[in-house]
């Protein structure tokens, strides 16, 4: 039958999601009971939920039975912690099955949590910790020693869990809080499910801005009604598929596909803890037999580097679909995509604050190289003015990508922030905050953000954040730090930096600063590129110009400059 989007938008809707999960307004919903013990109950104890695979190889497998006992028992052990429903805890761990099982444990208990992205440095976990007043750590002991370091300025934070202690391993300092947990040992049967009601914060993922600190973005249990039904519709997720998300858990597409959506169908998905490997990553689908493949344009331009000939010598025969998400997706990409795999990569578009997917390439539907697709058929999406916030009909005009409000996995509040979030809104609009242009069929085309974050890989990293980190270092008087565009990444972080007296431009230095921002923030954040320079441009009200840092680095038109502070 052939694709028609009208018929879905007049079939689709988030009742769907709320059917199939016998839900009715005013129930108790607690989204780890869906993405776990539902699956239990529906007969899919024995089947395979986690296929874990670390860095050397090794498999651990969980079935959905083992997962119900694991989460019981995690969210058992933080009951007796005395962490209490709504409190943050964070999860700090790399791609453990301590994460994954650990998350619906917290949840499970009632408590809110909070992904932290492993590769994040002491003043990145602080930020986040800090403003979520975090009463909880689940970490491993890679990484103790960051949260150690913290600990002092943390006073809500009480306890420390480590996943991977034993006994031969470092001391944990118990008086602090330090506590071992020991996941695998933990089975319980029987746990009564914190009840959760549609509205109970679940899930806080902090996202980075252009001013200020990172936000957090809290979701709520009811999230899962579009999680579920993007992750059956636009990742075309079936009972027996074998699905592989690349991305991890500190960032949101692994929380809300990585975790939450395939479970929530009660698939089976694979998780590998390396780091990339273009040779790995086929011989993780051909050994796992993936069918379904979710992954990003950074991914795929590194895949592209290495050439058909890796895909070829391995048996992808498996592999159905493909889904990317992250930044816009190159045309050449789908071209290759279509080369090596046969298949095409359906990009879709969404925000930490979104949740689920908002505009895609639904499976059917035609692809056209370049473009993120159409609105998810159960919602409205349109690009708007940015000044009004009326819809923009006119075909190939850029306005700013903007969703109608309500959607289940929306979020509710950006945490402590009620100021910035209300300024998400306009005109009855979400805007997202990225412009795009519509065309006569309704496809939608990226054309930029609008603010100063940068995207590295798919990753958001504030300029501020890294300015802020900077004037920490002894030699920095002041500081501006933008996206340069390239070639894989995307963007990189460029900065350039005014020194203090007593100071001079170096290699050491170069290095020295790269390091201090890997260290403190995180690898994503580093610099590639650091440039002296006697002054930063600034408007007269102070307010560093990134953006004609940046047309000057793209060699671009400068623009408006009647704002500049020159003397
Ligand atoms: C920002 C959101 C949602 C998962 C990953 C990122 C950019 C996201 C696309 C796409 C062009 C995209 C936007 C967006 N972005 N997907 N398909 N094409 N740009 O979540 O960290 O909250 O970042 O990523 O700029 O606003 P996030």
């Amino acid at each position: 039958m052939a694709f028609d989007y009208e018929t879905l938008r007049r079939d689709i809707s988030w009742d769907i999601a709320k059917k199939q999960l016998g839900y009715k307004d005013g129930d108790t919903i607690n989204l780890a009971y869906v993405c776990v013990d539902r699956n239990v109950e529906q007969g899919r104890g024995e089947k395979l939920a986690l296929v874990h695979e670390n860095h050397e190889g090794e498999i651990r497998n969980y079935t959905y039975h083992d997962l119900q006992l694991l989460t019981n028992g995690w969210a058992d052990f933080l009951g007796k912690q005395g962490i209490a429903p709504g409190d943050r805890v964070c999860i700090f761990l790399d791609r453990l099955p301590e994460l994954y099982i650990g998350f619906m444990g917290v949840l499970k208990s009632g408590a809110v949590v909070q992904p932290l992205f492993s590769a994040f440095g002491e003043e990145s976990v602080f930020q986040r910790a800090d403003d979520s007043r975090a009463v909880a750590v689940i970490t491993q002991h890679k990484h103790l020693g960051k949260i150690r370091k913290i600990r002092d300025r943390l006073p809500d934070l009480k306890h420390v869990i480590v996943v991977d202690h034993d006994d031969a391993k470092k001391r944990l300092r118990e008086a602090e809080g330090e506590v071992g947990f020991d996941m695998d040992a933990h089975r319980i049967p029987e746990f009564p499910i914190f009840k959760t009601y549609a509205e109970s914060p679940s899930v806080l993922h902090y996202t980075s801005g252009t001013t200020g600190k990172p936000k957090g973005a809290l979701h709520v249990h009811s999230s899962i009604f579009a999680q579920l039904l993007t992750s059956k519709l636009v990742l075309d997720l079936k009972d027996d598929d074998i699905y592989w998300c690349n991305a991890d858990p500190g960032w949101v597409t692994g929380t809300s596909y990585g975790i939450i959506g395939p479970w929530a169908l009660g698939v089976t998905q694979v998780v590998v803890d390396a780091g990339f490997s273009s040779d790995r990553w086929y011989e993780t689908m051909e050994k796992h037999k993936v069918t379904v493949w979710y992954t990003a344009p950074t991914a795929i331009r590194m895949l592209m580097k290495d050439g058909i000939e890796p895909v070829k010598r391995r048996d992808l025969s498996s592999l159905r679909h493909m889904c990317s998400v992250g930044e816009p997706l190159n045309p050449e990409g789908v071209h290759w995509g279509r080369e090596a795999f046969g298949l095409d990569y359906h990009d879709t578009f969404w925000q930490t604050e979104t949740g689920s997917i908002m505009i895609t390439n639904l499976p059917g539907m035609p692809v056209k190289p370049g473009s993120m697709g159409r609105p998810f058929p159960a919602l409205t999406a349109a690009v708007v003015d940015p000044i009004t916030g009326e819809r923009i009909t006119e075909v190939g005009r850029v306005g700013m990508i903007a969703i109608q409000p309500p959607w289940p996995s929306m979020m509710r509040a950006y945490w402590n922030n009620t100021a910035t979030y209300l300024k998400k809104f306009l005109n009855g609009w979400y805007i997202c905050g990225d412009r795009a242009s519509v065309d006569a069929d309704g496809y939608f085309w990226f054309s930029g953000r609008d603010d100063d974050v940068i995207n590295t890989g798919g990753h958001l990293v504030g300029p501020f954040e890294i300015e802020s980190a900077l004037l920490e270092h002894e030699a920095v008087a002041e500081s501006a730090a933008i996206g340069k565009p390239d070639p894989v990444n995307m963007e990189v972080v460029k900065v350039f930096v005014a020194l203090k007296p007593g100071f001079t431009a170096s290699d050491d230095l170069d290095l020295s600063i790269m390091n201090f921002i890997r260290k403190r923030l995180s690898p994503l954040a580093m610099p590639q590129e650091i440039e002296f320079v006697d002054k930063l441009p600034k408007t007269r009200s102070g307010k560093i110009m990134r953006r004609l840092l940046k047309a000057k680095e793209l060699g671009q038109e400068i623009g408006d400059t009647s704002t500049l502070d020159d003397d």
